[in-house]
C-alpha cells in the first residue's frame, strides 16, 4: 500500500468537499454532507485551526481516506476517520489509526491520550481501534443523535505510556460493581 498522508489547508477545500460529499457516512451524526455544509464548516475552522489538523490519505494521487485530528490543545485528542466505501475492509483503517497515533504522540509532546467515540454498532471501527491498542473506556446510552434516533455509543482511548511501551493498560471496570 503506497500512501501519502497530506496535511490540507484552504487550498484543498474543493478536494475535501469532493471526498466528503461523494458518498454517505452511515455512522456519522450527519450521514450526507453538501458542499455548502463543508464550506460553512471550513469557515468555522472545523478542518484547520490551532487545535485541528486534517489529512487526505492519497493513493496514486487519489484520496482514499480522510482524517481529522481535533481538540489538539487538550490532554486528550480526538479524531474522525473516513475511508471511501470501495477501500474499506482492506486494512486501511488500521494503517490510518497507527499512523495518526504515531503522528500525534511524536509531534505533540504534551499530549497524554488519543480518544475516539463511535456508534456502538460500528463493528469495523471498534475492531480497528482494538487492533491498534485502543482500550474501551466508556459506554454512553442514547448519546449519539442521528436522523431522529438516539444510538448508544462507545469511547476508546490510547495512552501515550501504552503506545511507548507497547503495553495495554486495562480499565478497572471488571472489578467494580455495575448497577
Ligand atoms: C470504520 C473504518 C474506518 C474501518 O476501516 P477499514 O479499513 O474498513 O477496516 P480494516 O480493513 O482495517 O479492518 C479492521 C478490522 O475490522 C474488521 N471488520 C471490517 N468490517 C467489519 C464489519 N462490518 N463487522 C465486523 N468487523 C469488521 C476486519 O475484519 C478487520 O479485522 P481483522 O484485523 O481481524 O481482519 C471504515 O470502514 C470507514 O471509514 N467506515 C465509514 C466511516 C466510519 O464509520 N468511520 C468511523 C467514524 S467514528
Amino acid at each position: 500500500m503506497n500512501l501519502d498522508f497530506v496535511r490540507v489547508g484552504p487550498e484543498r477545500l474543493e478536494q475535501i468537499s469532493a471526498f466528503l460529499t461523494a458518498e454517505p457516512w452511515p455512522y456519522h451524526g450527519r450521514p450526507r454532507l453538501s458542499a455548502e455544509q463543508v464550506r460553512a464548516s471550513a469557515a468555522e475552522g472545523v478542518y484547520w485551526s490551532d487545535e485541528t489538523e486534517t489529512f487526505l490519505v492519497l493513493e496514486a494521487g487519489t484520496p482514499a481516506a480522510y482524517l481529522r485530528l481535533f481538540d489538539l490543545d487538550d490532554p486528550t485528542a480526538l479524531f474522525d476517520l473516513r475511508i471511501r466505501a470501495a477501500r474499506r475492509g482492506q486494512g486501511l483503517g488500521q494503517t490510518c489509526v497507527r499512523w495518526l497515533s504515531a503522528h500525534l504522540f511524536e509531534t505533540r509532546p504534551e499530549l497524554h491520550r488519543i480518544a475516539a467515540n463511535t456508534r456502538v454498532d460500528n463493528h469495523a471501527m471498534r475492531a480497528v481501534l482494538g487492533r491498534c491498542g485502543y482500550v474501551l473506556e466508556a459506554y454512553y446510552r442514547q448519546a449519539w443523535p442521528q436522523e431522529g434516533r438516539l444510538h448508544d455509543c462507545v469511547s476508546y482511548a490510547l495512552l501515550r505510556s501504552d503506545w511507548e511501551s507497547g503495553t495495554l493498560t486495562p480499565t478497572p471496570f471488571s472489578q467494580e460493581a455495575v448497577r
